[in-house]
Parts: C-alpha cells; sequence; structure tokens
C-alpha cells in the first residue's frame, strides 16, 4: 500500500473537503466505533449528520455549558491536581448529558476507570502497546459501560433518545457504537487541549482578553488528532497537479499543515495569538478537520456567536485558582504516538479556592 504523506494546508484542506476520497481512519478500532458517523461516507453519512445535528443546537450548546458550570468545582476539588482526569471527568459531564447518562455526580470515578481503556482502543491505531491486548481492554471496559450505565429513557434531547426514534438507522449494537464515538470525541481532545493550553501558558503567559486567541493558536500548533487518512476513490489530480491514483491512500498529516508558512506566516512555529491568517484558514487551522467530516462538535470547543465554548470556562476558573504545573512531578506521556498525556500534575494556589 503507498501513503503519500500531504503536509501543504492546501492540499490537505482540499483533500479533506473532496467528496473523490474516502475516510480511512478507523480500521482496526472498527469494533468499537465501526458504522459510526465518523466513519461512514457519501449520502449516508450526510443522512447521519443531518439526524445528529440537533445535539450542537443552541439550546444544547447552552445545557453543556450550564452543565460544567455545575460541575467544574467538583470536579476541580476531586481531581485538581492532575489535568488529564480534571478534563476527563469535567467532559464526562458534558458527554453524559449528551448522550443521555443523566447527572453523574458519584458515578464519575467508575465511569473515568472505564474511559481510559476506552480512550485507548478508539484509537489503537496509534498505540504503542500491543494493539490486540489495547483492544481487549477497549471491549471489556464497552461491555461495562453498557451494563452499568444504562440511558435514561426518554430524556429529551439526548442521543439515546434520538436513536431510539430511529430504529431503522439504529440498531442496539450501532446504538452502543455511537454512544462509544460520543463518549470518546468528547472527552479525549478536550483533556488534551486542556493540557497543551495551561503547559503553553505556563511558559507565554497571556492577560485574560487574549485567551480566546490562545486557545485557538494551542489548538493550531497542537492538534490532539495528528493526521486523518483517506483513499482515493479515482485519479485525482490536485489544484497545484499532485496525482493522487485510485485507491492510493493519503496521510494528511495536520500538525505540519498547520505550520504551513504559506498560511500562517513566517513564524508559524512559534505561539503567537492572534497571529494573522489566510483569508480562507481559521485560526485553529485543521485541527477539526474539513470538509464531509468536519468535526460535529467544533462549537462545544470554539463557541458560538452566543456561547463561549466551555474551555473559556474552565480555563478561566483555574487561572483564577493559579494552576500552574508541579515543578515535583513531571508529565507523564501516553503510550500512542499522538501528542497525548497520561499525566499532568499541576498546583492549584489553595485547597481552599477549590469551591469545597
Ligand atoms: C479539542 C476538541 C476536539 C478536536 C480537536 C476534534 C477533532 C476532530 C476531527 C479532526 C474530526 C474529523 C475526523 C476526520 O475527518 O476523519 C472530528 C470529527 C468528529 N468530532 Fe471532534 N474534535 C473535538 C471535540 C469534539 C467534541 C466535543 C465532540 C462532541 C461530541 C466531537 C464530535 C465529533 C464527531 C461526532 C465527529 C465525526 C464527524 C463526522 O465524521 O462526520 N468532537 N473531530
Amino acid at each position: 500500500m503507498t501513503l503519500a504523506r500531504i503536509t501543504s494546508y492546501a492540499e490537505a484542506d482540499e483533500i479533506l473537503t473532496s467528496r473523490r476520497f474516502a475516510q480511512e481512519s478507523k480500521h482496526e478500532s472498527a469494533p468499537l466505533v465501526g458504522g459510526t458517523v465518523l466513519v461512514m461516507d457519501g449520502p449516508a453519512h450526510l443522512r447521519r449528520r443531518r439526524l445528529l445535528a440537533p445535539l450542537m443546537s443552541r439550546t444544547a450548546l447552552a445545557a453543556y455549558d450550564d452543565v460544567v458550570a455545575r460541575t467544574l468545582d467538583e470536579c476541580i476539588r476531586a481531581q485538581g491536581d492532575d489535568l488529564v482526569p480534571l478534563g476527563r471527568s469535567v467532559f464526562l459531564q458534558l458527554a453524559a448529558s449528551m448522550i443521555g447518562l443523566g447527572d453523574l455526580g458519584a458515578r464519575t470515578p467508575r465511569l473515568l476507570a472505564l474511559l481510559g481503556p476506552l480512550l485507548e482502543a478508539v484509537t489503537v491505531e496509534w498505540s504503542t502497546r500491543d494493539h490486540a491486548v489495547v483492544l481487549a481492554e477497549g471491549l471489556a471496559a464497552r461491555d461495562a459501560l453498557v451494563t452499568q450505565f444504562p440511558a435514561l429513557p426518554g430524556a429529551a434531547g439526548t442521543l439515546a433518545t434520538l436513536m431510539a426514534g430511529r430504529p431503522d438507522e439504529w440498531d442496539d449494537e450501532a446504538a452502543v457504537r455511537e454512544v462509544v464515538l460520543f463518549l470518546a470525541a468528547s472527552t479525549l481532545n478536550n483533556a488534551a487541549l486542556l493540557v497543551h493550553v495551561v503547559d503553553e501558558l505556563s511558559r507565554r503567559p497571556v492577560p485574560d482578553d487574549v485567551l480566546p486567541a490562545a486557545l485557538a493558536e494551542t489548538l493550531r500548533l497542537y492538534p490532539p488528532t495528528v493526521a486523518l487518512l483517506r483513499r482515493a476513490l479515482t485519479d485525482v489530480t490536485l489544484r497545484d497537479g499532485r496525482l493522487v491514483r485510485a485507491g492510493e491512500h493519503v496521510a494528511v498529516d495536520l500538525h505540519a499543515a498547520n505550520r504551513d508558512p504559506a498560511v500562517f506566516g513566517a513564524d508559524a512555529e512559534e505561539f503567537r495569538p492572534g497571529r494573522a491568517v489566510a483569508e480562507r484558514a481559521r485560526p485553529w487551522g485543521l485541527t477539526f478537520g474539513s470538509g464531509p467530516h468536519l468535526c460535529l462538535g467544533r462549537a462545544v470547543v470554539t463557541g458560538t456567536a452566543v456561547t463561549p465554548g466551555v474551555h473559556l470556562r474552565i480555563l478561566a476558573r483555574l487561572r483564577e485558582l493559579g494552576v500552574r504545573p508541579d515543578p515535583d512531578r513531571p508529565p507523564v506521556f501516553a503510550p500512542t504516538a499522538q501528542r497525548r498525556h497520561d499525566s499532568y500534575p499541576v498546583l492549584l494556589a489553595s485547597s481552599e479556592n477549590r469551591g469545597a
């Protein structure tokens, strides 16, 4: 199999937006997320996206923000010494409300324990551990999730209710996989982003009014998913003349494309919030993908004209508490080719401030 690596922003964007390339990112993790919106293509994919759109309505986004506002201090009290479990537990509350698992409360540690192996298995393609072991652990966690965390029947506006109303689209197995995708999508990358932004700001502090731009700049420099795979469905000649043959696979390198000087300037490798970017680009580059598979949850992260995005709320609270890396406990990277941590210990100014 030939695998061309795509590093220019223009080529990356053209491939991701083209319907002449198919999704190829998730073969090994198919037992967990096969058949979900992430891996579908063509008209069936479009139909699935439309069905899922209500989960990102303006009302839904406001509700997720409320959940984070209500549960943040408790998560900080329980997990405030390490940004990885903290980020995961905050976004678990959001995911649980989106999926329809109800208020997690005291059930949070139990779900957190299942989340670790699930997240590793959903991204097994990138794991540096034995892939068969990672998948087996993930499938065991998934089985425990199904038995221990049933969706609340009839809870309005949730993924579970939406799927229950469309048995023609989701049978039981497909519904469990979609839940696993949403659980992973709303926790994994968000926890990674929280670590990267606190880490970056600890080295290059910015005033509060620059935080939205600092978040976007962190997203650009550290895309949690470093590459997306696609397969050409026909011979495709890209606008710059590059020919990709039918059947050829391409790895769209988001990390490289997001540092393309043609779009982000000669100092594209630098952390410079608020930088000017080429007209066609977003400040976070291709971190949320582009085209048909563009991240469904982007507005949760970056906000909209009416909601600021949950990260700003979390960051603002952590900054109030004086968050900084713990000099005595070094961060631990996860066993994966993605740039992600298993642990990022921090200190907060004082435990009384944690809202306990
Ligand atoms: C920092 C946070 C996030 C990042 C960096 C991120 C990144 C991405 C990327 C790169 C894709 C495209 C995958 C591809 O083209 O193959 C994607 C798709 C997706 N994301 Fe996100 N995501 C984030 C947060 C979220 C959240 C909070 C949700 C909420 C549930 C979410 C749900 C999804 C879904 C459902 C898809 C599949 C869409 C489709 O294939 O049509 N993501 N995400």
